[in-house]
């Protein structure tokens, strides 16, 4: 890529490395030394900079603090086998950002932006991308309204901003799961396929329910008739029945999820049919009653690939059989892992050194 674009950039005089402990790293706790911004005024983005990570003040009349005007994107950079570093589909990125804030009411984030402002940080603090199986270094694009007024309208100004933070496994075992009949995530018409912030927020209720009764996470169920499998937790929903690849259709309440679609491409790529459509959850226990249900996971950015190993269902639990490495999830994760560190053919060219 040409870098035409000027980022003005402003060096940590120190870095925060050395308090990196990659054996030990906890999700989203400790941030590379720098960060991006670049702010939307007068119905232009204005220039953009590379400045030390740390606090910024705003309004506390910011009206995505009171009115949640504020999305994000989840993203990962890995190091390469031949010791360089590659992002994972970062224009699929992009192109979700931007219908998040379609949705949202916010500006558009033009490509030459967001590309040079992601490639200059990653470059800058590329001594943070962990090396070691399964770590990456997470990327957090985010915008959010910067008006100071509480009047309900959309804000005039906003703040495009990139963090990054090494991580290595977000989930360290297999989840126990149940299907969520009360509460609901998103629903047909609402803002579900964008990632805004209030998604989140108002999905930890339901989520703290569950694990107070012993569950990981959750799996979300349509609004109108909580028949219909949605999402599971933060990530998409895979299920493997019978050799038939099977996941929910996307839907305005279902986001579209990158690791989805990279995980489904492979699965077309090796033969399997792939079936995107309405699944319900009595089809998943009459599968589990019955033995057919071969395989159940998440699949999302932090996450990647989340086994499920138990699902809840009016009031019962029903184990799912422990998988090998012939698993499709076993294997989506081990193809996948292989073209982000280069070891394998990237033949979609989803990979951007
Ligand atoms: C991601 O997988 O990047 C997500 O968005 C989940 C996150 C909220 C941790």
């Amino acid at each position: 890529m040409t870098e035409t674009l000027t980022i003005n950039i402003h060096r940590s005089p120190v870095s925060r490395l050395g308090e990196l402990d990659p054996a030990n790293i906890e999700f989203g706790k400790l941030f590379s030394d720098h960060m991006f911004a670049v702010d939307f005024v007068n119905g232009e983005w204005q220039e953009p900079q590379i400045v030390p990570y740390g606090d910024m003040a705003v309004s506390p009349a910011n009206s995505a603090l009171h009115y949640g005007q504020a999305i994000f994107e989840g993203m990962k950079a890995y190091r390469t086998a031949q010791g360089g570093v590659a992002l994972f589909r970062p224009l699929d990125n992009l192109l979700r950002l931007n219908a998040s804030a379609e949705r949202m009411c916010m500006p558009a984030l033009p490509e030459e932006l967001f590309m040079q402002g992601l490639t200059q940080l990653v470059r800058l603090d590329a001594a943070w991308v962990p090396e070691a199986a399964d770590t990456a270094l997470y990327i957090r694009p985010f915008m959010f309204a910067t008006d100071g007024l509480l009047g309900v309208r959309p804000s005039d100004t906003y703040r495009f901003m990139i963090i990054t933070c090494p991580v290595g496994a977000f989930y360290n075992k297999p989840l126990r799961v149940r299907f969520e009949e009360k509460y609901v995530r998103s629903a047909e018409g609402g803002a579900g396929y964008a990632k805004n912030a209030g998604n989140y927020g108002a999905a930890m209720y339901p989520t703290k329910l569950a694990q107070q009764q012993g569950y990981n996470q959750l799996i979300w169920t349509d609004a109108s008739e909580h028949r219909y499998v949605e999402e599971s937790g933060t990530m998409n929903a895979i299920f493997v029945i019978n050799n038939r690849i099977i996941t929910p259709a996307l839907s305005s309440s279902i986001l579209d999820g990158i690791t989805r679609r990279s995980v489904l491409q492979l699965a077309r790529d090796w033969g399997m049919p792939v079936e995107e459509r309405k699944v319900s959850t009595h089809e998943i226990i009459e599968a589990l009653q019955t033995g057919t249900l071969q395989e159940a996971f998440g699949v999302g950015t932090a996450a990647t690939i989340a086994p499920i190993t138990a699902i809840g269902y009016e009031g019962h639990d029903y184990e799912l059989a422990a998988v090998d490495n012939s698993a499709f999830s076993r294997r989506a994760a081990a193809a996948l892992q292989a073209i982000r560190t280069g070891e394998a053919e990237d033949s979609h060219r989803w990979m951007v050194e």
